[in-house]
This record gives C-alpha cells, structure tokens and sequence, in this order.
C-alpha cells in the first residue's frame, strides 16, 4: 500500500495497492462498526462519487462487512435505486433482497471482461461486489478501465462499430431442460426472464428491444442491437461497453492462455488446451451451430483476429487484485468492466447494483 491521497475524512485512510490508481482503497484508521461506515456512506456522498467518477472504482478494505446483511445496508445507504430484477446471463442466487451470488459458474471456468448487462439499453450505473468468503488461490474479480480500452482499440475495428453497432444472438433452452449451465450457453429463459408466462416475457423483451424468435418452449433465440461504445452520464467520457469478449466464441480461448501464464498450473494449462481443441470444432461446425454469438451490427463477423487484439488491448490495462474476506467493491460500469479469474478452494461473491 502507498501515496495516501487525502486526508478529508479524519478517519477514512486513502490509498492506492502498489502502481495502479485502480481502484482507489479506503481503509478505516480505527476501529469502528459497519454503522460507522454507513452512517459515513450516506453523509459523504459527494466525496466518493468524486473518487469513483475519477478512479472507476473503490475498495472498502478492513470494515467489519461480515454477512450479506451488513453488504446490504451499505448499498442501501448509497441512496442508489438498487436492482432487484437479474436481466443477465450468469446463472446467480438471491441472498437477501438485493444481493445475490455473483456467478454460479464452476470455478474453472473464466469470466471474460465485461461491463455488467452492456447489451441492455439501461446497464446499472453502479456495481457491488462483497467477499464473503475469498478463495485460497485465484478467484481475482480483475478490472479494466473501459475508457482506456476505447482509446487503445484498433481504430478500423473501432470505425466498424462507429458505423454498424453490435448485434448480440443468443439461444436459450427452457424449463423443462434441467441443465443449469453448458460450455457455450447462457442460463434457460425462463432462468433469465424469472418466469414462465410468455406475456410477461414478450413484455420484458419488448422493454428491451429483444426480438425472439420461438422453435418451441426450449428453444428461444434472442436477438438485439446496441452501439457498442457509452458515453458516461456524468462525466461525459466514453467507454468500450460491449459484450464482445463474453460472447464471442473465440474469445475464451486467448483469455484461457493468458490465464495460464498468469496463474502456471496443471488446471489452467489443461482448460486451455481443451478450450483450443473445443473451439477448433465449434469453428469448423460454422456459426449457425453458434448458440451466442455476437457480429457487427450489418451482421459481418467480428474475426478471430480481431477478437484477438480486443483481448489484448484488455490485459493489457487489467489489474486483478487478490480479494479479502470482508472487501467491498464499488465499481461504476459506465467506466470499468469486470471479470473473473478460476480459483480454487470456496469462494463466495455477492453482488448488488443500482438502476
Ligand atoms: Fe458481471
């Protein structure tokens, strides 16, 4: 830990983990109880909105947050209009009202970057994250700074998606398929859409400019278009906001070997070679067999290549930092993005976010 920043709040210590100013930590001084914290929460609203406008992101490290509860009552003293209702695509518990587990994927299994629910017309403004429990190896929930990754894309892939947008295709399964995750799909409809009424689905997907296109109730194919660049509400900066990486098939497969050389193990290099030779035959199977994929808006392949130098523009600025039990994260998701690396041992995440 280094450079303390400021000293405006006698006992809120500010700092930065090593050369990176992402996230910017906050630490208590001394000892105090999660009502101090969000008693301080609410009353200084302008100063950590300053911080996470300017840094993307803060860390609450060393305040006792010891039960999803504790989580809660921070999220509520941000004054924030929290979420309630999950429109994305990770399988996730419901905790407590707002708060549910961050990602029932296995843990081998990565998260690629990505700002939360981009391919919605309205992503939640502000992201949660809370360790209750951190894993003993890995488990990172590294970030990117999204407005970063804008200046440092590929300026033709860039101009490409200037013109044409991205366009998002998803297939679902449905209820009385029991699966709760595949290798190349998201959760069930009915899963994601927290019903089995169609109304009520043609309703949400309307809201959301979802075309579907039924083949029966277990198969749904999601289709929609979003411009794949954000401006940032307040600060008027723009970010790289898509969800190319994780839809993209090939893209796992140059974030599986960058893992690898990250991490040095048997695991990471077995999922790596597997994830190759697996991607090998969904490409020579052709894209119909594709059951997420995403092209550019005029439907042209994003190539492999090009998915590539998007994922090395995006490790290029990650930082991934270790989690602590009892961590708090905020991260605003009109500036950075968000992943996560396989772990072992138990882990256990929550997350909140705000409309
Ligand atoms: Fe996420």
């Amino acid at each position: 830990m280094s450079q303390a920043t400021t000293t405006a709040t006698k006992w809120i210590q500010k700092s930065f983990l090593g050369e990176t100013k992402l996230p910017i930590v906050y630490e208590p001084s001394e000892e105090k109880n999660i009502l101090d914290l969000t008693h301080w929460v609410k009353k200084n609203q302008t100063e950590w909105r300053e911080d996470l406008k300017t840094y993307g992101a803060i860390l609450f490290r060393g305040f006792p947050v010891h039960e999803a509860s504790d989580f809660q009552s921070i999220l509520f003293a941000t004054d924030e209009k929290l979420g309630e209702f999950y429109l994305g695509t990770s399988p996730r518990d419901q905790v407590v009202k707002h708060v549910f587990t961050a990602s029932e994927l296995p843990p081998h299994y990565p998260i690629m970057q990505h700002a939360e629910m981009s391919f919605l017309d309205n992503p939640p403004k502000l992201l949660f994250f809370y360790a209750e429990k951190a894993s003993e190896t890995g488990g990172e929930t590294p970030l990117t700074d999204l407005r970063e990754v804008y200046k440092d894309i590929d300026p033709k892939i860039k101009a490409k998606i200037q013109k044409h947008g991205i366009r998002y295709r998803r297939r679902y399964d449905g209820p009385s398929k029991k699966a709760r995750f595949s290798l190349w799909k998201t959760k069930r409809w009915d899963e994601m859409f927290g019903t089995t009424n169609l109304d009520e689905v043609k309703k949400i997907s309307d809201q959301n400019r979802f075309h579907l296109d039924w083949f029966g109730l277990d198969s749904l194919t999601i289709t929609n278009e979003q411009s794949g660049f954000r401006i940032h509400p307040e600060a008027k900066t723009t970010a790289w906001h898509n969800h190319s990486q994780t839809f993209h098939y090939q893209a796992a497969v140059s974030e599986v070997w960058k893992i690898f050389k990250r991490q040095k193990t048997f695991r990471s290099l077995g999922v790596a070679i597997l994830l190759t030779l697996l991607t090998t035959i969904k490409r020579i199977s052709g894209e119909q067999s594709h059951d997420v994929h995403v092209t550019y808006g005029n439907g042209e392949e994003i190539s492999a290549k090009e998915m590539k130098s998007i994922t090395d523009v995006f490790w290029k600025h990650l930082v991934a930092i270790p989690w602590q039990t009892g961590d708090v994260l905020i991260i605003d998701n009109f500036s950075l993005s968000h992943g996560r690396l396989p772990f072992t041992g138990p882990r256990r995440i929550l997350v909140g976010w705000s409309e």
